[in-house]
């Protein structure tokens, strides 16, 4: 009795923080920073690389989980150890050092194809969960830069080209993580959206088109998800290191929206001390940086300098308010992880990410009586592909191939090709038990063609791999896949392409053969998944997240920024080289805003995506009572399959003048011959300018038309909207 009163005692004593639970994370924040020592306040600012990634660097605590990072707690005050990994699509695997296993989920882009909230949610709180069952209670999760470059190495870590779209979906797969009591971040802010030059880079924009484009996405993202953390980007902006950047993480983060969490650094990011008055407030990786910034020069910096002194305290007391407003402070053991479980959740995303972009004649769903089927390409015998860098995921067991591509040195892990253990060509044998299949590799044209003439059906898999540290030099498919696709349509009309693709492509073979899937990188079950979709057993319902171009002549900068002066460099910093980037010539006008303002045709716009069943929509209605801008419609299902649409309204007019967002979307399930009449509301920052400070609406005649896609347009429904103006939020 005597012990356990002595026991609880000590405990209250040494644990004020956890005495206070009922407290607000605000008021726990407080409390804790108050109570630490001046040593103490520079023990959460800074954090290392938690992979030993250079020789010499000395061995990490013995509480370190290899992963990206680890900041040390207080435990003195209850205060826990950060332990982080990456990444958006799963637990990382932080080059082969750990070989416990996560389960992959299909890439950004296959997510954002689903248009599907709660189904982001579903795959984010499933990768929280795993983090936490490995006891990491912080996933550098949150990948939300918009595809303004389709060349973008880490196109495949994104959700698309749209900041309504990406803010709504990225926002749920945040708020799903979280759900298991540990810290999301939000990265990379912002205007990261390339991989070239990604350290020197300074994007140039304007206040405007930057709050109504990639700004907004960020916005709206951390409004719905509430991440703990906001990660800033390697990238300045507007001549100022995204990291070390007052207009971006003071003025834009926390005064105008109001964000009460805590802004790390990426790792490698961080330029100097001042960052810290610029709205920093944890230097992760520090050893990446010319200098641990925010040790012992932050600390002397606090002694000397008022400014700094309360810097210190309001970066203490954000990254405290995180872990008390996530929970990542209550203790949690290490867990077992349901791998079935889990696997099915990743499978459920990618079947609704998979996207049908063409289907001739009916050649799928495939049809039982197709006997001889010759399948070509992609590895489709071993497993699915991944794409690389540090958001890169190891299944149980790790992949089921590697195929490396050269390099050497720290970052060599990230130039080699993963593919997932989920063979699409096994998941469809299994589907189609008394069918002869046929595999070839594909490396030779001649032998795929000898393979392809005489099968009911072919399906050549074709892959676009891309990573982090890298960008692609254009959108052809690489390795003379053009040519295999082009040959073999050629003997065997009865084509399927299977994409396996980091983002968009071209396809100069596209009219020569009979129907064409982008699988993306569909994850831990994505041969299972394409296997349902081939054979019917799941209805397509996936919509393009980004426009594919018809060529690169079509983009805003028709040659990738940067990949003539400078090499490819994971870190991203060539010494002695400089290199600014005009965004104002896209502006907001990102993806297909840019094709609606230049007139280009695209290949598939964005929006886009056919099902077995057929949709309709009507009766479009659209008002605005008050500040609130209402529309409604019906969406049928006439065809002969249940299926799910992705109705999306966009603002097409104002005041006569053409102008193209999307202004909403829904995504409805319909059995065969069954309608439902939805009604969304429309975001008012969708159909405001930024001006002066503020969201401006001019008011006057609005046009809203309901589209299939960006270019599928009914027709146009025109509302009056009153002028109103409002300041940032
Ligand atoms: C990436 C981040 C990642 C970090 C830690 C950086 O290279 O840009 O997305 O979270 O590494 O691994």
């Amino acid at each position: 009795m005597r012990l356990a009163l002595f026991l609880s005692a000590t405990a209250m004593l040494a644990a004020p923080a956890f005495a206070q639970r009922t407290a607000s994370p605000e008021s726990r924040a407080t409390k804790t920073e108050a109570a630490m020592t001046d040593a103490e306040r520079t023990i959460l600012t800074q954090g290392i690389l938690a992979v030993p990634l250079f020789p010499g660097m000395p061995p990490l605590p013995a509480e370190a989980i290899p992963g990206a990072g680890y900041v040390a707690g207080i435990p003195r005050l209850n205060v826990p150890s950060l332990r982080e990994s990456d990444a958006s699509l799963g637990v990382a695997y932080v080059m082969g050092l750990r070989k416990d296993g996560a389960t992959a989920l299909p890439s950004g882009m296959a997510m954002g194809s689903t248009w599907n909230p709660a189904i982001l949610r579903a795959g984010g709180a499933m990768i929280g969960s795993e983090a936490k069952a490995k006891g990491f209670n912080v996933l550098l999760a949150g990948g939300m830069n918009l595809i303004r470059e389709p060349r973008n190495g880490r196109t495949f870590e994104y959700l698309g080209e749209d900041p309504l779209h990406s803010g709504i979906l990225g926002g749920a797969a945040i708020a799903g993580i979280q759900s298991n009591g540990i810290i999301s971040t939000i990265k990379h802010l912002a205007f990261n959206n390339q991989e070239t030059a990604r350290g020197i880079l300074d994007v140039r924009i304007g206040e405007a088109p930057a709050r109504e484009s990639d700004l907004l996405a960020f916005q709206i993202g951390i409004e719905r998800g509430q991440p703990g953390s906001v990660m800033c980007s390697y990238n300045q902006l507007n001549g100022a290191h995204a990291c070390d950047n007052d207009w971006l993480l003071n003025k834009v983060l926390k005064r105008d929206w109001g964000y009460k969490g805590f802004v790390m650094s990426d790792w490698g990011a961080v330029p100097r001390l001042e960052a810290a008055l610029h709205g920093l407030d944890q230097q992760s990786g520090a050893q990446l940086d010319p200098k641990v910034f925010f040790d012992k020069p932050l600390a002397d910096a606090a002694a000397n300098d008022p400014a700094y002194k309360a810097r210190l305290a309001d970066m203490n007391r954000r990254i405290l308010y995180a872990i008390y407003a996530s929970g990542a402070d209550k203790p949690a053991a290490k867990a077992a992880i349901d791998f079935k479980a889990d696997g099915d959740v990743a499978e459920a995303i990618a079947k609704e990410g998979i996207v049908l972009l063409r289907n001739c004649g009916g050649a799928l769903p495939l049809a039982a009586s197709a006997k001889k089927i010759t399948v070509i390409g992609g590895y489709a015998d071993t497993g699915v592909l991944s794409g690389g860098g540090s958001s890169q995921v190891h299944g149980e067991r790790g992949p089921a191939a590697t195929v490396p591509l050269g390099g050497d040195g720290p970052f060599a892990s990230f130039t080699s090709q993963q593919y997932h253990r989920s063979s699409p060509l096994a998941a469809l044998k299994a589907r189609a038990p008394t069918a002869i299949f046929k595999f070839r590799d594909g490396r030779y044209v001649t032998d795929a063609v000898q393979a392809a003439k005489d099968a009911d059906v072919v399906i050549i898999f074709a892959t676009q791999w891309m990573s982090e540290g890298m960008d692609v030099p254009d959108l052809h498919l690489p390795g003379g896949q053009d040519a295999l696709i082009e040959a073999v349509s050629i003997v065997n009309p009865n084509t399927i392409v299977v994409l396996e693709t980091g983002g968009p492509v071209v396809m100069p073979w596209l009219e020569k053969t009979a129907a064409v899937v982008e699988a993306w990188y569909p994850g831990a079950r994505g041969g299972a998944a394409i296997a349902s979709v081939l054979y019917g057993d799941t209805n397509p319902s996936g919509h393009l997240p980004v426009t594919f171009p018809a060529s690169v002549d079509q983009l805003p900068s028709p040659t990738l920024p940067g990949s003539i002066t400078t090499e490819p460099n994971p870190m991203g910093k060539p010494p002695g080289v400089s290199l600014s980037l005009d965004y104002d010539v896209d502006g907001s006008d990102v993806g297909y805003r840019w094709y609606a303002r230049t007139g280009a045709k695209p290949l598939f716009p964005f929006g886009f995506g056919l099902s077995y069943t057929s949709f309709e929509h009507g009766g479009l209605k659209v008002t605005a009572a008050g500040k609130v801008v209402t529309a409604s419609f019906t969406v049928g299902n006439i065809g002969n399959r249940p299926g799910a649409d992705v109705p999306q309204l966009y603002l097409v007019s104002v005041n006569g003048q053409k102008k193209m967002r999307l202004a909403a979307f829904d995504k409805v399930a319909l059995a065969a011959g069954a309608s439902r009449k939805v009604s969304v509301s429309v975001d008012p920052r969708l159909i405001a300018d930024w001006k002066d400070g503020g969201w401006s609406i001019a008011g006057g005649a609005y046009g809203f038309a309901l589209g299939a896609s960006a270019e599928a347009l009914g027709p146009v429904q025109t509302v009056r909207i009153a002028a109103r103006k409002w300041g940032p939020q």
